[in-house]
Parts: C-alpha cells; sequence; structure tokens
C-alpha cells in the first residue's frame, strides 16, 4: 500500500489499538496507541509514555513517528495515521493533541494525508492531517 488514498482505517486502526497495550500511563490512566503508515509501505506503532514530572510525557503519535525516523532512518509521507484510546478499559475520545498536530505535519506534506480517531461518541472521525491544524507554522512559506 503506497499510495496516498489508500490506508485503510481498519487495519490502522486494529494496529493502534495492538499498540495501546504497551502504554505507559499510571497517572492519567488512559492508554493510548497510535499506527501510521508511511508512503514506503511501512507501518510504525507507537503509545503514550508517561513521566512523573507530567510535562514530560510522550503522546502515542509522537512516539510512532520517532520511531520511525529513529529506527528506520525515515523521512516519511505519512499516509494515514489512526489513534485510539482507552480509559481503564473504556474508550477514550481522542484527537491529537497540538504538539502531535505539529509533529504530525512535518511528515505529512500532502494534503490527502489523513488522520482517523475516535470521536466522543465512539464513531470514527476522519481529518485531512493539514487541516488539524490551520495556519500551522512551517518553516518556509
Ligand atoms: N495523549 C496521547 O498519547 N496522544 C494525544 O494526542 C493526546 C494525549 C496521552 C498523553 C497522556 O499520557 C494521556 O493521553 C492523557 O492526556
Amino acid at each position: 500500500m503506497n499510495n496516498l488514498t489508500g490506508a485503510d482505517p481498519e487495519t490502522l486502526i486494529g494496529q493502534a489499538r495492538e499498540a495501546l497495550s504497551n502504554a505507559y500511563s499510571p497517572y492519567s490512566h488512559v492508554r493510548v496507541g497510535a499506527a501510521l503508515i508511511s508512503a514506503s509501505g511501512k507501518i510504525y506503532t507507537g503509545c503514550n509514555v508517561e513521566n512523573v514530572s507530567y510535562g514530560l510525557t510522550n503522546c502515542a503519535e509522537r512516539t510512532a513517528v520517532f520511531k520511525g525516523v529513529s529506527e528506520e532512518g525515515e523521512r516519511f509521507e505519512i499516509i494515514a495515521i489512526a489513534v485510539v484510546a482507552e480509559k481503564e478499559g473504556a474508550p477514550f475520545p481522542i484527537p491529537p493533541c497540538g504538539a502531535c498536530r505539529q509533529v504530525l505535519l512535518e511528515f505529512a506534506q500532502s494534503s490527502a494525508s489523513q488522520c482517523f480517531f475516535v470521536g466522543k461518541n465512539g464513531a470514527l472521525v476522519t481529518w485531512q492531517i493539514a487541516d488539524l491544524l490551520p495556519e500551522a507554522f512551517r518553516s518556509e512559506e
């Protein structure tokens, strides 16, 4: 799968759900998993990793992105990312936070790059990554 419109939400959501089982979240008790597919065809997953100094927490989305860069030397184009969460076993709505939106945008230069997450009513929500951060800071413009 290496075209920008071919991402299958169900596959990515399933992988994000698996990644969630590794979450380290003793403070919020929110377990988050993310799975992204790159134009290279590879899928990277991540979970949230909390810290006693709360602000040092790393979100699931950024874990997935940083793993791709660090482990595989990805300079990727994200085709799509899925994010799922649960708190103490129950689904938890999880639109990506502001910091993650900026990091995703760094590697989602195509206006077709998608983000799937679970909304407040439990339904799948689909956004273009570019639309998640209007008037985004960019190095050139
Ligand atoms: N969290 C994520 O992993 N991704 C987001 O986009 C929003 C929040 C995590 C951080 C923290 O461990 C927990 O969710 C509750 O905020």
